[in-house]
């Protein structure tokens, strides 16, 4: 997806390298209609300089190999989990924070998928109202546990009992668990979306719950989301401002489900409302995890940071 969205923002790519497991060795993908080989990832491979490295293999991996690819100079863009939560790296929706990776050279994280398509609206609904606390249930598709995920809903659906890489089945099933349960009580993606939310908005402060479920759904993830501002809010007013943001596609009169998801690009909101008083907004938040999510949000980083460096 990373290499298809590359090509259809239109990317001057001169070079591509493609790098996997030994697993993959071999292959060969395509970028745009030409073959490219799929090379085994090894250190050394690293240590030649990329104008941009794309990482998504994995916390483990990018820990790794993304700290060899900056020693070369390259610009790394993990999608992991590996460096967010670092104080020094960025966590970089290019809509709401792009400014902050002008000029910088190193590793660049790009958030966790839910919290991507929750901050877009949520950094719009700041500017009018001045956000205070935000509840949210997630439900999230199988291919947000990679491709595997995928496999084992599909194999569930054949009469294959096996729960794979979840706690539950998860066919005709919802599970309210995403990564590891922790002493306090939430899991780990939730724990994710209430820091990654606070730092990519700059609101240390921000009262965050989240509660994260998958559901049997191949793409696209859902959020039911709850909102409380400083100041009151207003219906036209809001989806004026939804409307007109950008990679915000804003639906009045109908809702948007992830079967409507297709390739999209963008964050799509329906059915806003008041919460409990004029303080607070409900909307249903849609978004595609493997694009806008990961590699669309990738690909915006690398453009942002290009067009900075005078490279597009
Ligand atoms: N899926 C999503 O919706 C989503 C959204 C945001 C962030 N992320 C994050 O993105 C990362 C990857 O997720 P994914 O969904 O893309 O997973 P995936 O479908 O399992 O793909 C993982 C990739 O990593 C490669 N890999 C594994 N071991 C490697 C090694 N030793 N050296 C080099 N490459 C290796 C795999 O290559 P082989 O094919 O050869 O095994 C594969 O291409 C994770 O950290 C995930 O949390 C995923």
């Amino acid at each position: 997806m990373m290499i298809r969205c590359l090509a259809e923002f239109n990317v001057p790519v001169d070079k591509l390298v493609l790098f996997a497991s030994p697993r993959s060795a071999g292959a060969h993908l395509y970028f745009i209609d030409q073959p490219v080989p799929v090379l085994a990832l090894e250190e050394s491979s690293l240590l030649q300089r990329f104008d941009y490295v794309l990482f998504s293999a994995g916390a483990g991996i990018a820990r790794t190999y993304a700290p060899v690819a900056t020693t070369a100079q390259s610009v790394v863009i993990d999608n992991s989990s590996g460096f967010r939560q670092e104080p020094h790296i960025p966590l970089i929706v290019p809509e709401i924070n792009g400014d902050l990776i002008q000029g910088y050279e190193g590793i660049i994280a790009n958030p966790n998928c839910s919290t991507i398509q929750l901050v877009l609206p949520l950094a719009i609904l700041h500017a009018l109202y001045g956000l205070k606390k935000v509840v949210v249930t997630t439900l999230q598709s199988v291919s947000g546990s990679g491709n595997s995920g995928i496999q084992t809903l599909l194999n569930q659906r054949k009469g294959n009992p096996d729960k794979g890489e979840y706690p539950d089945v998860i066919d005709l099933n919802v599970i309210p668990q995403i990564g590891a349960l922790l002493d306090n009580g939430y899991c780990k993606e939730e724990e994710k979306m209430h820091f990654e939310t606070r730092k990519i908005l700059s609101l240390p402060d921000l009262e965050v719950c989240a509660t994260t479920t998958r559901v049997p759904v191949i793409y696209g993830h859902s959020i039911s989301v709850y909102a409380e501002f400083e100041r009151q809010t207003s219906i036209p007013e809001a989806e004026a401002a939804l409307r007109t943001a950008p990679s915000i596609v804003y639906h009045a009169n109908s809702y948007f489900t992830p079967k409507d998801i297709d390739d999209s690009n963008d964050s799509h909101i329906s059915r806003l409302r008041h919460g409990t008083d004029r303080h607070s907004l409900c909307f249903w938040n849609v978004g595609h995890n493997v694009r806008l999510g990961a590699a669309t949000n990738a690909a915006r980083i690398l453009i942002a940071h290009a067009v900075f460096a005078g490279r597009m």
